[in-house]
């Protein structure tokens, strides 16, 4: 299994903060945010990860993260996404990576101490996405539920205004080789951009989405108050204030 983490975008949401470098550069704690997610690849036997940036800071993750060898990781490649144009645009630059594979992805803002291993290693097809309960599901994909099987997802909807279930659909996904042409198939949404969610309910179309609750902590870091809550979870966590 390869690995890609999503760490494009302007972050706009966390200006100044933005200026000087990559949201993904930014610090949790005593690390870098995309270390995070690389840790979470690296602890689940994915070694193989391409990081897909952009924006005008792109060439700091080369001083940073240099060729990965610290964190483990055995074979890194970067790519660089040209326009804004959303997760699943980014995405689509992991095809010649994927090489024909699947694809254990995961937002670079996204922290967690889930240990994914056991799905990345049972997985055979489709795709499998990590659902979180959180008190604000319309910041967020939400997964709707069949009324009359509750264990089904008919749907996920992007940040919608009444959500129809608690959960988030968190940044981590494993997807099949499908996924680059689902992404084909992907209009651009209100906000302009080719959603992931997308992607994941054409995978419920074809009866291909699985899904599993996320244990553990996680959170995005992609506004102050979700970066401070990452902050202070890995402070802790980490013996801060002990
Ligand atoms: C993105 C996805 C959304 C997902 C979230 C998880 O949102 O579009 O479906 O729930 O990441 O962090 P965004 O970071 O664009 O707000």
């Amino acid at each position: 299994m390869k690995g890609v983490i999503l760490a494009g975008g302007l972050g706009t949401r966390l200006r100044p903060l933005t200026l000087a470098t990559n949201k993904h550069l930014l610090p949790i704690y005593d690390q870098p945010m995309v270390f995070y997610p690389i840790e979470t690849l690296v602890k689940a036997g994915i070694t193989d990860i391409l990081i897909i940036t952009g924006g005008p800071h792109a060439g700091d993750f080369i001083r940073v993260l240099k060729n990965g060898k610290e964190l483990g990781v055995k074979h890194l490649e970067f790519a660089y996404q040209e326009n804004e144009g959303g997760i699943a645009q980014a995405l689509a630059l992991a095809e010649d990576f994927a090489d024909g594979g699947p694809i254990t992805t995961i937002l670079g803002d996204n922290t967690t101490d889930t240990d994914i291993s056991s799905a990345v290693k049972g997985f055979t097809d489709g795709a499998v996405i990590f659902l979180k309960e959180v008190p604000d599901p319309e910041r967020y994909g939400v997964p709707v539920f069949d009324p009359k099987d509750k264990s089904k997802i008919i749907a996920v909807e992007e940040k919608p205004k009444k959500p129809k279930s608690k959960y988030a659909s968190t940044g981590l996904y494993i997807f099949d080789n499908k996924c680059f042409d689902y992404i084909r198939n992907c209009k651009p949404s209100a906000r302009g951009e080719l959603e992931i969610t997308e992607v994941q309910n054409q995978y419920i179309i074809k009866g291909k989405l699985r899904w599993q609750h996320l244990d553990g902590f996680w959170t995005d870091a992609g506004k102050f108050e979700t970066l401070f809550a990452a902050n202070a979870y890995w402070a802790k966590k980490k013996g801060v204030g002990e």
